[in-house]
């Protein structure tokens, strides 16, 4: 059975949830936090909800467990594929000016969930921009829940999350493993770095060095101000100065940040590092 929790509870969940996360979970949530609650009450044999919560507290993996638990991961191969196209047709062009052959190319998806998005990039790039062999392109996939990072490096889909790719790439890129299942290729699978990273904290942020280019995409739409001024900051100190930065298509740093240059490209809006 669901368990219900009063408003306290419900208040003590979503404090901890926000610090933990930056995501804000409203009264609307009600039933999907109680639900997954429940959950982590099952799994680890607490009972009462305030003795989990005090539970989470203490020990790390639960509370990365809660973590897992409660984001929200949906993603998919060539989502929101203008971005890509304005990779290869104009950042990329752009970053690579000022670059000589060989050099290293560092391309940041924060938050990357199950790695849909990374090996998007990296598939794009081999198929779409005519130097990819000309220099070190570096990709990397970084999610705060540690189980979608493995499924990204596990890199299994489901035909669901192939279905805007056209069935000449899935050929290429998948090999066949299961009835429901493709695997990306072993050389497409190694191109990719995957690591757990909360785009909240500062220290976990820094780990991973400089970017020349970072996709932040449809994670903000979770955030309220307070998390987006932090993610905001973070992702500007994680560009090259120069860098280029993409949002999701319902999100935008006005009212958030003005450190970044607007930029309008033919084919999308994007943020740059001055
Ligand atoms: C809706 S998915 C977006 C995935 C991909 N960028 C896309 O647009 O398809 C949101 C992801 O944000 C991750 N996430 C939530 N809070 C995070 C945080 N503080 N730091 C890093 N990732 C976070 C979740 O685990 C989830 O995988």
């Amino acid at each position: 059975m669901t368990a219900t929790l009063s408003a306290d509870e419900l208040q003590l969940v979503t404090g901890l949830l926000y610090r933990l996360t930056g995501m804000t979970f409203g009264e609307n949530k009600r039933y999907y936090i109680e639900r997954r609650i429940t959950e982590r009450m099952k799994q680890t044999g607490i009972a009462s909800a305030r003795a989990y919560l005090a539970h989470a507290a203490l020990d790390p993996a639960e509370r990365q467990a809660l973590v897992n638990a409660f984001t929200i991961n949906e993603t998919y191969f060539f989502r929101e594929d203008h971005q890509f196209r304005a990779l290869g047709d104009q950042i990329l062009p752009e970053i690579v000016r000022t670059k000589r052959p060989g050099d290293l190319v560092r391309i940041w998806s924060l938050p990357c969930s199950t790695g849909d998005e990374p090996y998007s990039i990296a598939i794009w790039l081999l198929e779409n921009w005519p130097m990819v062999d000309a220099y070190n392109i570096e990709i990397i996939g970084s999610d705060i829940d540690t189980s979608a990072v493995e499924a990204a490096r596990a890199g299994r889909y489901a035909a669901r999350a192939l279905s805007r790719l056209p069935a000449s790439l899935v050929e290429r890129y998948f090999e066949a493993e299961h009835r429901q299942y493709r695997r990306i290729i072993e050389d497409l699978r190694e191109s990719v770095q995957f690591s757990v990273v909360n785009l909240v904290d500062p220290a976990s942020v820094a780990t991973q060095g400089r970017f020349d280019v970072i996709l932040c995409r449809n994670l903000l739409i979770y955030f309220d101000d307070a998390s987006r001024k932090i993610a905001a900051d973070n992702l500007f100190d994680r560009l090259h100065p120069g860098g280029f930065l993409c949002l999701g298509h319902s999100e935008s740093m006005a009212r958030i940040s003005d450190r970044f240059d607007f930029v309008r490209l033919d084919d999308a809006i994007v943020y740059r590092r001055p």
